[in-house]
């Protein structure tokens, strides 16, 4: 599967069959996420993968937005202290959250290219979760991505059309 039609052929999965993640998905997830861009190339984002049934049970009372019994989920972190020492106070206030974004569609389409499905998740309680994975202080969860095979076919979805949301040369020129 190339990269283009993994974008095309990915929705947010939210329904899993019971089946967890051969190592193979991980190890790609975890190469996927070490290749990932971020400002001044600061690396500041930490990653928690948890596979433990017993830690996602206790992850899923805090996290409101999750559906469905996921394999594993993936906690995207940042870390700010090393935000600001790192990357400065660009990386700080705004970079931080790009950075968080961009390895999330990297980890995304990792899974999709596997056929794992994912759904990412930003409703839940962020300092339940930063408990239950025993995070430092600074490096706060900012997004989770819930991952396993997708056991329902994607519902239809509405997308606007190309000319809304792409201009060319000049805003407004199709
Ligand atoms: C930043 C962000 C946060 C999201 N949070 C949740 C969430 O808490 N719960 C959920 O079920 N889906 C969540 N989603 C998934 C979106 O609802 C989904 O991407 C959107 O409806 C488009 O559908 P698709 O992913 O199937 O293309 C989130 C997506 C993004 C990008």
């Amino acid at each position: 599967m190339n990269v283009l039609e993994a974008i095309k052929s990915r929705r947010s999965s939210r329904s899993f069959e019971n089946r967890q993640l051969p190592t193979e998905v991980i190890t790609a997830i975890e190469e996927a996420i070490m290749h990932s861009p971020s400002g001044s190339n600061a690396q500041e984002s930490h990653f928690v993968i948890v596979q433990d049934r017993e830690q996602i049970k206790r992850m899923k009372r805090f996290a409101q937005g999750v559906s469905g019994q996921p394999a594993a989920f993936i906690v995207l972190c940042s870390n700010k202290e090393e935000a600001l020492v790192r990357g400065g106070i660009d990386t700080l206030e705004e970079l931080r959250f790009v950075n968080i974004g961009i390895v999330a569609s990297f980890i995304i389409l990792t899974a999709q290219s596997y056929g794992v499905g994912t759904c990412p998740v930003r409703s839940f309680h962020q300092s339940s979760i930063q408990q239950i994975l025993h995070l430092p202080k600074a490096v706060a969860p900012e997004l989770l991505i819930t991952l396993g095979y997708s056991d329902q076919k994607p519902r239809p979805k509405s997308i606007k059309s190309t000319s809304e949301v792409i201009s060319h040369d000049k805003f407004g020129e199709l």
